[in-house]
């Protein structure tokens, strides 16, 4: 479908934002679409990824497209004006609704984006070489996504259909640790039927556990839903909370230690995926445990340190456990693997991110700044492993 006729989003800075893309088409630079908001509670946490990216994305090398994606699920074309989508104690971003919306190529004999908007002609936004999906969470970081990118053959950054869903997953990403023989906590899941059939047998499956217990939604992030129980009478509400986000539960053990994390980047060709130097977490004790609070509006509650000051051996242990992880789940791009070193001097894998925090100041670009690849290198690292991956299964 094309059109000569340009459609004009109500927004003006939308309306600059049609122009711009329309500019680039069949420019020389690769076009990379950043997508970002979405439909999950990380929609904010998104706009602020995106905000970063869009500051340090190499612009002599790349042309960008920003695309938003509402709390309903609709991608509109945004401008190319960070500063609109920061996160700040005082300011919660947002990708709002818009008339026009942005179309993806619906085969694989298409590669352009179209603008559709009701009662103008289509308007074509011209070909995307490569997605950027920066956004958090289910319908975005689950394979959700990534499945829709399949269906039309093209490339995106980061994981595929599988890894993303298992790595959404706390269930199912520890069967997949468990059955490579990485090491996990122990844990029960409370499925929707489990609780809304027999809560009192659901609530009984948690008293092997002992306290405290750490209750999440299985498919969250950002620490939403998340509730530490030190009193059993407390755990239906905070089975109830995490429900809040999703019908399935886990319910894990809590484990004494100290949290390392570790930053995995698909090796290029056939080289084995890369770690960087590891890094701590440590919040400080007005927080139970790294909340949300703690990870995005009282940064100064909380001490990112990289290189973790732990011995080698724990610190080599981590980025081989991290490398496993990034393997077992057969992960691309990128992912964050978040350890624990226990108190009695064991390595646990807590969990994988598939598209972690990813502003300057989030732990997974800290960690290769620290390790001596730059915001922007990373940005274009990333980038380059998308462009260069065949399409398809792989
Ligand atoms: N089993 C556990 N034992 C101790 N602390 C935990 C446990 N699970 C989670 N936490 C704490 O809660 C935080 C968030 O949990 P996490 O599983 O990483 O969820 P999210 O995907 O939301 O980041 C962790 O960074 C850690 O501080
Ligand atoms: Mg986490």
């Amino acid at each position: 479908m094309t059109s000569d006729q340009p459609v004009q989003p109500s927004d003006p800075d939308q309306r600059d934002a049609v122009d711009a893309a329309s500019n680039g088409h069949r420019g020389r630079r690769p076009r990379v679409a950043i997508v970002f908001g979405g439909r999950s509670s990380e929609h904010a946490v998104s706009c602020a990824t995106a905000a970063g990216v869009m500051r340090a994305i190499d612009r002599d090398k790349y042309d960008i497209v920003p695309i938003g994606v509402s709390r309903d699920g609709q991608w509109v074309l945004v401008a190319d004006d960070p500063a609109r989508f920061e996160l700040t104690a005082g300011r919660t971003p947002e990708v709002l609704p818009d008339r026009a919306h942005v179309v993806l190529p619906l085969s694989t004999r298409e590669t352009g984006l179209t603008i559709l908007e009701a009662g103008q002609p289509p308007k074509e936004l011209g070909d995307v070489d490569v997605v950027l999906p920066l956004l958090h969470g289910p319908f975005g970081e689950d394979g959700t996504l990534q499945g829709f990118l399949e269906l039309s053959d093209i490339r995106y950054v980061g994981s595929g259909v599988f890894a993303s869903a298992a790595g959404m997953d706390k269930h199912y990403m520890k069967v997949v640790f468990a059955g490579h023989g990485l090491p996990v906590g122990p844990y029960t899941v409370i499925t929707d039927r489990a609780w809304r059939s027999d809560p009192a047998a659901a609530l009984d499956s948690c008293s092997a556990l002992g306290l405290p217990l750490f209750v999440k939604p299985a498919r969250a992030g950002s620490s939403m839903g998340i509730s530490k129980v030190d009193d059993p009478a407390l755990l239906e509400t905070a089975i109830e909370q995490a429900r809040e986000h999703d019908p399935k539960v886990i319910v894990e053990a809590a484990i004494r230690g100290r949290e390392i994390e570790c930053a995995v980047l698909e090796g290029h060709g056939t080289d084995a995926p890369r770690t960087s130097q590891v890094g701590e977490v440590a919040v400080h004790d007005n927080h139970a445990f790294y909340d949300y609070e703690a990870k995005y509006l009282a940064e100064a509650d909380v001490d990112l340190t990289c290189p973790a000051e732990v011995p080698s051996h724990i610190s080599d242990e981590v980025r081989r456990l991290s490398a496993a992880a990034f393997e077992a789940l057969g992960c691309e791009g990128l992912a964050r693997v978040d350890c624990f070193y226990t108190d009695d001097g064991r390595v646990l894998i807590n969990e994988i991110n598939t598209m972690p925090g990813f502003t300057p100041h989030s732990m997974y670009p800290r960690m290769w700044a620290a390790s001596g690849l730059t915001y922007t290198e990373l940005i274009d690292e990333l980038v380059s492993l998308a462009l260069e991956r065949r399409t398809g299964l792989r």
